[in-house]
Order: C-alpha cells, then structure tokens, then sequence
C-alpha cells in the first residue's frame, strides 16, 4: 500500500535527498539533468516553498521510501519569473559551475524558445506538469495512475481547467503512459538536440484532501 503526500519547505531534508537521487537516476534529459544532487534537491525545496504557484508530491511506500514523486505549476511564466526573482542567487551559483560548457547555452536558449513558443503548442496553457518519475522497481503498478489523479485533484482545487506536459521522445514509457492518461499529442518541440512532444489533459473536479508531511 503506498500513499501520496505533498511537501511543503519544512518536509524533512532527507526527503529532497531522495528525491533529487530519483530525479537524477531517471531524469536523464533536460537543463535538469545537468545538475548534481544537491542542487536538485535545493531545487526542489525552493519549490515547495512556492505553495501560491507549485506543488510537489511524494508517494511513499510501507517501508517510508520513497518510490515516486512529481511536480506541478498552476502557472509555468509567472513561476519562472517569480523563482529568478526569489533564487537568483542560486541561478548564478548554477551558471557559474555550467559556465564553460556550451551545451548549457544551448539548453538555455531552447527553454527560453519553449516559454516563447508559438499558441499551437500550448502556450496559452499556463498549468503544467514539471517533472513526474516513478521508481523503476515499481513501475506498472499503477503509481504513476495515482500520482496522476493527484495532480489532476490539485488542478481541480486550482480551477485549472487544462494543464500540459513536455516530455522528450526517449521517454517512450512516458508517451504511452501520457496517452493513456488522456493525454492529447499538441505537437512536437525541439528542446536542445531533442525532440519532446507536449500533451495537453482536460481535468476534472475533485476533492483534495492530501495531508502535508
Ligand atoms: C512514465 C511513468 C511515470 C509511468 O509510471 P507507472 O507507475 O509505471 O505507470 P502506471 O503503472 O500507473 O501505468 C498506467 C498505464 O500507463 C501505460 N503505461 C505505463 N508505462 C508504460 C510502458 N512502459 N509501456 C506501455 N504502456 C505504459 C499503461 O497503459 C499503464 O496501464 P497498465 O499497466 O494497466 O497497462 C514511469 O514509467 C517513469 O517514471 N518513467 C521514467 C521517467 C519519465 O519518463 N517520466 C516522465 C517525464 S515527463
């Protein structure tokens, strides 16, 4: 039996840790997949700290480890500005360690591209999902379905009618499980030197009721 719950600043640090490891294990591509541990667990602590924009959620399994996690905004561009505002610190902190290397450029300049894209990709979609990962161990037991209907709850609660996800084609368990989700294939977008399709989902209403660890 696993249960979902969502993290606000004060969840235990360990809990981040795990986490950023999570993330760093199956989140292979993007300006993420850049960073190293600590900072993506930082990262993910500063968004739990944005509870008027983000949400991040755990699932938690019998033995209190954690085997899926995902993160959410109701607002993808006020989410950006609001962070470089709050965490610029950190941002330069990132840039200084990335400085020399062009591939992070390039990453820069297709997530700028991606915020600026054109209103048939879904750009007039501000809701979005930002990362979703279950345990390996663990897939294909429905986890994923859960986290999913979590979000879904989160949105509702929101008012959020439509949301959307970005996911890069080698992600091939991430596109089946996206359509299946009810996911709908807007088109195609090239983040860095991938391709990512994004899909956007109808919601639905529901009751929230997760408890805050
Ligand atoms: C995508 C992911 C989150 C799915 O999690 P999961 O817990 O395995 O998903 P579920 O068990 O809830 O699957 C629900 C349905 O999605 C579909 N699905 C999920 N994974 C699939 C796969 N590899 N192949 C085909 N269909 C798949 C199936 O229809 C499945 O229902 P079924 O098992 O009854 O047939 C997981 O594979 C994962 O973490 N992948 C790596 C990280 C990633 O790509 N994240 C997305 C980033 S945007």
């Amino acid at each position: 039996m696993v249960r979902i719950t969502r993290l606000d600043s004060k969840s235990p640090p360990t809990l981040f840790l795990e986490i950023a490891k999570l993330h760093k294990d199956q989140l292979k591509v993007g300006l993420f997949a850049e960073l190293n541990e600590r900072q993506l667990a930082k990262f993910y602590h500063q968004i739990s700290a944005m509870p008027h924009l983000a949400s991040l959620f755990v699932c938690i399994d019998e033995k209190e480890n954690i085997c899926g996690f995902a993160s959410a905004t109701l607002n993808i561009k006020s989410l950006y500005s609001e962070y470089i505002k709050k965490w610029w610190f950190f941002l330069i902190e990132i840039f200084l360690t990335f400085i020399i290397q062009p591939k992070f450029y390039r990453r820069i300049f297709s997530v700028g591209k991606y915020l600026h894209a054109g209103p048939n990709i879904g750009n007039s979609i501000n809701a979005e999902i930002l990362s979703f990962v279950v345990s390996p161990s663990r897939h294909r037991n429905g986890i994923g379905k859960k986290m999913f209907d979590e979000i879904r709850k989160y949105f509702s609660l929101n008012h959020v009618s439509n949301f959307k996800v970005t996911t890069s084609h080698t992600q091939i368990s991430a596109q089946y499980f996206y359509c299946k989700m009810g996911g709908k294939c807007l088109g195609n977008i090239d983040l860095g030197s991938l391709t990512s399709s994004i899909y956007e989902f109808e919601n639905h209403t529901a009751q929230y009721d997760t408890q805050i660890l």
